[in-house]
């Protein structure tokens, strides 16, 4: 008898043990598959996915993240981010989804700046400026990717040489950017650059979201909240005019949640230059280096996006440019506001605004910079 209870007593303990290991098994994972191939560069694809269920895809062109599945309040996945399901749809994507943007994401004013008493051509690829990097930006370089997994997540580190001259921007540039998605449910990304001669560096990752899903309407239903008491007004060309412009008693006062298309159409001048929500928010910092900028809730399905930043700006994009044109995953059609960016940023058209926080990296020094999107339900 006695002898049987201690068989008992060492196969329930082996059961565990076995169910405890399986289960860190279980905590999180990576996958990695061909995507396909860009100018002979082969161009991977992968699935990380944390202890929650939380997956992320991204790849390696562009550092594109292709899809992000979440839960909503009932448990429910679905993608929530817009984009396509092979990489030819990103070959020649004018909307940057998902894409880490470089070497100056946002604007630069007619193409052009100067620094250190030299003058700087850009490509006007938004005429009359330079955005997003010009015609060939990080969107669409073959990045190098590492995976890798520690005990608190999954991640891949892209590291990218952008060469001296390239798109017209001086010095050679070592571009390191690192993905990581932990078991707390949070998608961090850190960016490090180093230069061999002074130039302007503005780095920021252009997902859209749609937390109801992708593909599944307008995201006017979204309530929005920005740490920002003011934003950068633009001219018609959507470049700043240097002022910083209080928020108060406008429609660009999100300081409590309020829904994104609750005054989207209200008589207003930078609203009209924008199309809708097209500026940048000066993130309102209480002493944090990494301080929250931005919370989006998803009424329908309970889902929620935090961002939080090191940087001194982001850019609330409503979607104002997707007109119908792009057919995105699965053929669902994206339309005007069907998804929304919150770019964490320096500010647009730094370079020419002294006043601004600096853009400009010198030799010896080090650019680094963190955004974290965090994911939450509220039910
Ligand atoms: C810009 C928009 C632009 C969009 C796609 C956003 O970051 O602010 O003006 O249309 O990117 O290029």
């Amino acid at each position: 008898m006695k002898l049987a209870i201690s068989a008992f007593a060492v196969l329930v303990l082996v059961i565990c043990c076995v169910a405890f290991a399986a289960g860190a098994d279980r905590s999180h994972s990576m996958k990695k598959e061909i995507f396909g191939a860009v100018q002979g560069s082969s161009v991977d694809l992968y699935t990380l996915t944390n202890a929650h269920g939380i997956e992320v895809r991204a790849t390696n062109f562009g550092g594109i993240i292709v899809s992000l599945r979440l839960p909503d309040k009932n448990g429910r996945m679905d993608d929530v981010v817009l984009g396509f399901d092979k990489l030819d749809g990103y070959l020649d994507n004018k909307a940057y989804f998902g894409a880490i943007v470089g070497r100056y994401a946002n604007r630069i004013a007619k193409a052009c700046f100067t620094l250190d008493g030299v003058q700087y051509q850009l490509a006007a690829n938004d005429p009359p400026n330079t955005l997003h990097g010009g015609n060939k930006g990080f969107n669409k370089a073959v990045w190098k990717a590492e995976p890798f997994e520690n005990s608190n997540g999954v991640g891949l580190i892209f590291t990218y040489v952008s060469k001296d001259g390239e798109e017209g921007y001086p010095g050679n540039l070592n571009v390191k950017v690192k993905y990581t998605l932990s078991d707390q449910d949070e998608l961090t990304f850190d960016y490090e650059a180093t230069t061999d001669k002074a130039t302007p560096v503005n780095l920021t990752q252009h997902t859209y979201f749609n937390l109801a899903g992708e593909g599944r309407g307008d995201i006017l239903g979204h309530e929005l909240t920005l740490n920002a008491d003011r934003f950068t007004p633009v001219d018609k060309t959507l470049i700043p005019t240097g002022e910083l412009r209080s928020v108060k008693n406008t429609p660009f006062d999100f300081s409590k949640p309020t829904k994104i298309g609750a005054r989207i159409n209200d008589k207003n001048e930078q609203l009209e230059l924008g199309h809708g929500y097209d500026h940048n928010f000066v993130v309102r910092r209480t002493g944090n280096s990494l301080e929250l900028a931005a919370r989006v809730h998803e009424p329908q399905t309970g889902r929620v996006l935090e961002v939080y930043t090191t940087e001194p700006g982001v850019q609330f994009y409503s979607g104002n440019f997707l007109d119908g044109t792009i057919t995105g995953k699965q053929g669902h059609v994206y339309k005007q506001h069907f998804g929304f960016a919150l770019e964490t940023q320096h500010f647009p058209d730094s370079p020419n605004h002294p006043d601004f926080p600096s853009t400009i990296l010198r030799p010896g020094q080090g650019y680094r910079s963190q955004t974290m999107f965090k994911f939450l339900v509220e039910k």
